[in-house]
């Protein structure tokens, strides 16, 4: 059983190492980003809801946010633990997550910090293309597709996402560094943080991480 949490500035690289890390370790992958583009897909109310905020490059607010992913946290699937990718986000949201984990006997095991500087993040998220199909991420300068504009892992098309412009991605990472920088300090008091340096290359850093998490 194993309770993960990625924490990092959007870009950081958080997706791109949960492909890896449930895969070799057998746990659901939450990503809040990824339930509320799936909702925005399909047109539902939270997906218009959370699409306001998203396109800014703001928060969805925690009331939404929380029962979304403490929901998901109910499912079967996360008996064996959970991987969660782009929550908590606020300590309000850590709160919540703290007090739904210590009802059922449970905390989070490792919260991975992954930093890497500004200047990078800009590149990495402008450059950034996803599978509109599977979600596979690559970048056009450092992880391109075998076929440009194609996935390589399921052949679907590849598209930018609505909030990398660079006006929007600059914003994110204000919104990172003021309301959710701040959990740092939230888990360094918990005791359960580990500083990760993101700016490596992806399978170094993964490397690490196994180190970490062991085999
Ligand atoms: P979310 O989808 O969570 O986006 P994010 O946190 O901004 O993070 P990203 O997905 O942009 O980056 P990432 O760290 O996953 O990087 P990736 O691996 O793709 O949230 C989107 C929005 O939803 C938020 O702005 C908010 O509005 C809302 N939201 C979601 N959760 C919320 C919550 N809890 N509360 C409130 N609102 C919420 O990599 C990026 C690029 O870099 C890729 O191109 C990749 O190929 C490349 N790359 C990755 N690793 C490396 C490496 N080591 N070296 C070189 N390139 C690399
Ligand atoms: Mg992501």
């Amino acid at each position: 059983m194993m309770n993960l949490v990625l924490l990092g500035p959007p870009g950081a690289g958080k997706g791109t190492q949960a492909a890896r890390i449930v895969e070799k370790y057998a746990i659901p992958h939450i990503s809040t980003g990824d339930i509320f583009r799936k909702n925005i897909k399909e047109g539902t109310e939270l997906g218009k809801k959370a699409q306001e905020y998203m396109n800014k490059g703001e928060l969805v607010p925690d009331s939404l946010v929380i029962e979304i992913a403490l929901d998901r946290l109910n499912e079967d699937d996360c008996k064996v633990g959970f991987l969660l990718d782009g929550f908590p986000r606020t300590v309000e949201q850590a709160e919540a997550l703290d007090a739904y984990l210590a009802d059922k006997g449970q905390q989070v095991d490792k919260v991975l910090d992954m930093d890497v500087k500004k200047e990078i993040l800009m590149e990495r998220l402008t450059g950034r293309r996803v599978c509109k199909d599977c979600g596979a991420t690559y970048n056009v300068v450092g992880m391109p597709p075998k076929k440009e504009g194609v996935c390589d892992v399921c052949g679907g098309e590849l598209y930018q996402r609505a909030d990398d412009t660079a006006e929007t991605v600059a914003n994110r990472i204000e919104v990172y560094n003021s309301q959710t920088k701040p959990l740092i300090d939230y888990y360094e008091k918990a005791g359960n943080i580990v500083h990760m340096d993101g700016s490596i290359g992806y399978e170094e850093l993964f490397a690490e991480i196994v180190k970490l998490l062991g085999e």
